[in-house]
């Protein structure tokens, strides 16, 4: 019995198994508002089978997108486009989830495909200029990277409420699953780490406090029926940011305050960016060991992601108790199919039985003809080759 494929019920959501698609923002919003390149790319993951399906780092402020193609939740109107995703991810039998972000010292970057870096002046000749970028404290990702305003406390306290309107303006789009961006160096974990955190005031003398801020203010807006959950990045314990210990502790603070699975990523620790050609460990085994110890730690559900291919290594977390729910990201990019095929892999669906409706009678009639195919095939390869002549016809 493949336990990847055994539905899932948290609060009020139930997933039909334990694959999620984690958020991979497009870049190809306008204006915050996403686009019917969104839809396309989005609803392919519901029928291609998957259990739950993240729209992309959604951000709660325009001033913390990460690039100008970011989509956003900072204002009512950017509601509607979403909604209709939501309903199509729905409609498709995935739960619809959504991550909301803010980049913090990491916003105003290009586009990865014109190098993601820091906006530049050639940039801002083709349209897409800079803007401020603010964080906990002046102190740039790097060299060559902005240095942030700085948020002052009153700021903080009006980012917080950001936050919560965002939550808002998802739940009134439909989605059952939230995920606030706790990592990849962003101002959440920016604010939590030492390295970017270095303020006096009582967002700098406790540094979890704007974490677990905003996690008690998108709680008042996200329903006790539906889950919360919170992305960390587990390369910061090897990245000079957050130890073990802490992030056992800040997890578990944050599961006073409502939050439900701990989503653990490892891209991405404080300082690091792949421009600047820094990269964390990509050991399966590094993050599947740290993050049952997190599970352990915190009492959270655990969402294991990183390089998941095989179907096999997805079920293996789940059955060692390492991961309750499994993302696989650019997998999915590859194959949208990957979680009906994985089903077919580990044995848990044999006629199709998942995928949408309106292919199945198709797929089973085009499994037969493949065989018969096959088997006259097979039969040929054993009578001995004609010989060719230019002639035949
Ligand atoms: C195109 C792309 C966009 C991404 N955007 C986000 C994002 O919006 N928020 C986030 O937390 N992670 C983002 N990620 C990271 C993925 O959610 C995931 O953690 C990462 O790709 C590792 O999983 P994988 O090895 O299965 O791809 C992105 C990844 C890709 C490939």
């Amino acid at each position: 019995m493949a336990l990847l494929f055994t539905p899932y019920q948290l609060r009020g959501m139930r997933a039909r198994n334990r694959v999620v698609i984690p958020p991979m923002q497009q870049s190809t919003g306008v204006d915050g508002m996403a686009t019917d390149w969104h839809l396309a790319h989005l609803a392919r993951f519901a029928m291609g089978g998957a259990g739950i399906v993240f729209v992309e780092s959604t951000a709660v402020e325009e001033r913390g997108r990460n690039t100008h193609g970011d989509v956003g939740l900072w204002k009512d109107e950017q509601i509607a486009p979403l909604a209709r995703i939501a309903e199509a991810i729905r409609r498709d039998g995935a739960v619809a989830a959504i991550q909301l972000g803010h980049t913090g010292r990491k916003a105003a970057l290009q586009k990865w495909w014109n190098g993601h870096g820091p906006l530049t002046e050639a940039d801002a000749a083709r349209g897409e200029p800079a803007w401020p970028v603010a964080g906990p404290s002046p102190l740039p990702v790097g060299p060559g990277w902005p240095t942030p305003q700085v948020l002052e406390t009153a700021d903080v306290e009006q980012l917080i409420q950001r936050w919560r309107e965002a939550a808002r303006r998802a739940r009134e789009a439909g989605f059952e699953a939230l995920e606030v961006h706790g990592a990849h160096g962003y101002l959440i974990h920016q604010f939590l780490s030492p390295v970017a955190n270095q303020r006096t005031d009582r967002y700098g003398q406790h540094r979890w406090r704007f974490a677990l801020d905003v996690a008690e203010a998108v709680r008042k807006e996200w329903p006790d029926d539906k889950p919360l959950f919170w992305r960390v990045s587990l390369a910061d314990v090897a990245d000079g940011g957050l130890e073990f210990d802490e992030m056992a502790g800040l997890l578990r603070a944050l599961k006073d305050r409502g939050v439900d699975v701990v989503d653990c990523s490892s891209g991405g620790g404080i300082s690091s960016y792949p421009t600047q050609g820094k990269s964390v460990s990509n050991s399966l085994l590094f993050r599947a060991e740290l993050a049952a110890r997190l599970r352990e730690a915190s009492g959270l559900q655990v969402m294991g992601v990183g390089l998941v291919v095989e179907p096999q290594t997805a079920e293996d977390y789940i059955q060692a108790g390492q991961a309750d729910l499994v993302a696989v990201g650019r997998e999915a990019l590859y194959n949208p199919n990957w979680p009906v095929h994985a089903e077919v892999a580990l044995g848990a669906n044999d006629n199709y039985g998942t995928w949408p409706l309106q292919y199945r009678m198709y797929l089973i009639r085009r499994a037969a003809a493949a065989d018969a195919l096959r088997k006259a095939d097979s039969t040929k390869s054993t009578r001995p080759a004609a010989p060719y002549t230019e002639a035949s016809s």
